[in-house]
């Protein structure tokens, strides 16, 4: 018999509890073990819930029983998820995770100590939701020297950007129902303002590209700034705005990782990702363009792929699995004003005052555009000679929206 403990009783814990139990037999069967859970750490009371007995507030409790050997952490954040992490992880115990945050701030040394102890560090959570990717990227995919990798990452904005494009619902009444239903963080400006995309993209450049991306190292934009004046004239170009992650290789061994709205294509196969699915675009130079496409965020799909790994860990109690990448360094990321981009614009100003700066562009227009205001797309070009040809423009710059070919 294996135990597990579950530390964190949240959205996501509660959700993993639930999925073990529901499929216990079927779990089991798979994992070719018997398995129960033994510990269920969190601070919060929970009167009435039926694994009430379970419940603990003392993290030792789990650390010092020998018998549990793989622990699920669904706490968030890294204080003190990290610290319980390693902890675990030094006492020979597997982890399985659905914190992307941990993942993408210590994923490296956890990947480390797990080696060194042969025990396993699984985190397909962490990024998609119930999406499987991890697997996907490190073993159907091995035969592929990845490209680049493009997602909607963040099923919090991409719900709030749809209801915004399809139904003009307004920015603020779309975040409070995204956090009714439980797909916002914690603190939802790590949604909106794009950091828990961010730390889902350095997961998959280091899964991709085998080194560690620092979320500080990626250039990081939300979706606050987004009004449904872009929304219209993106929809008068034929294009939808999307929260986009990317990453790319580069030939000096060097990646980007940005993490913007992006207009797409209203034919970019993720131009129609709505609601709270997420989709995973990865580029490699045998298969050519593969999507994974599901649900990224809410209780149950989260908790399928934690249970999943939990399922992994107990077949391979005895051996690691596969997963590792080298520690990250400080210039490995280049600067994103390198990268080539077409840009949407929308400004106080004149056609005449545009073309005299950038030459042809495409003006754009909407019914309800306001008087005074010029929206138009640049040809694509590095975002550095963008920047100075725009500051040539005299006139206020009211929105910057960068148009991926996708
Ligand atoms: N807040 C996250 C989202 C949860 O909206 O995608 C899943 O990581």
């Amino acid at each position: 018999m294996i135990k597990i403990a579950v530390m964190g009783y949240g959205v996501v814990g509660s959700g993993v509890v639930e999925v073990f139990y529901k499929n216990h037999e079927s779990i089991q069967k798979k994992a070719g073990k018997q398995m129960e859970i033994a510990h269920i750490l969190d601070l919060r009371e929970f009167p009435g819930d039926p694994h009430e007995a379970l419940f603990t507030k003392d993290f030792n409790d789990i650390l010092n029983d020998d018998e549990v050997k793989i622990v699920v952490e669904t706490m968030g954040g890294v204080n003190p998820a990290y610290d319980f992490v390693k902890k675990c992880l030094l006492s020979g115990k597997s982890v399985a995770t659905s914190n992307k945050e941990l993942v993408a701030t210590h994923g490296d040394e956890l990947l480390e100590i797990a080696k060194e102890k042969n025990v396993n560090f699984l985190f397909e959570a962490s990024v998609g939701g119930g999406i499987p990717i991890l697997r996907p990227i490190t073993q159907c995919l091995a035969a592929n020297e990845i490209e680049e990798i493009y997602g909607i990452l963040n099923g919090t904005t991409n719900y709030i950007l749809t209801q915004m494009i399809n139904s003009s619902v307004s920015f603020e009444d779309a975040l409070k129902t995204a956090q009714k239903l439980g797909y916002a963080e914690k603190d939802p400006t790590a949604d909106i303002e794009g950091a828990d995309a961010c730390r889902k993209i350095c997961i998959l450049s280091a899964l991709a590209f085998g080194k560690h991306v620092y979320p500080e190292q990626v250039y990081t934009e939300g979706i606050t700034k987004i009004t449904l004046a872009d929304v219209a004239y993106c929809e008068s170009a034929g294009m939808v705005i999307k929260l986009i992650g990317k990453t790319a290789k580069l030939s000096d061994n060097k990646v980007f990782a940005t993490v913007y709205p992006a207009a797409l294509s209203s034919h970019s196969q993720l131009a129609t990702v709505d609601d709270v699915y997420n989709a995973v675009m990865v580029r490699g130079d045998a298969i050519g363009d593969v999507v994974f496409y599901g649900r990224g965020a809410g209780k149950l799909p989260t908790a399928s792929a934690v249970v999943a790994d939990v399922i992994d860990c107990a077949k391979h109690l005895a051996s690691r699995k596969y997963v590792s990448w080298s520690k990250g360094e400080k210039d490995y990321v280049e600067d994103y004003k390198q990268d080539t981009v077409a840009m949407y614009v929308r400004m106080k100003t004149t056609q005449e005052e545009v073309e005299k700066a950038f030459g042809k562009v495409k003006f754009l227009s909407y019914e309800k555009a306001e008087n005074g205001e010029v929206a138009f797309i640049t040809d694509a070009m590095k975002e550095k000679a963008f920047d100075s040809i725009l500051s040539l423009v005299n006139g206020e710059v009211l929105s910057k929206i960068r148009v991926l070919d996708i």
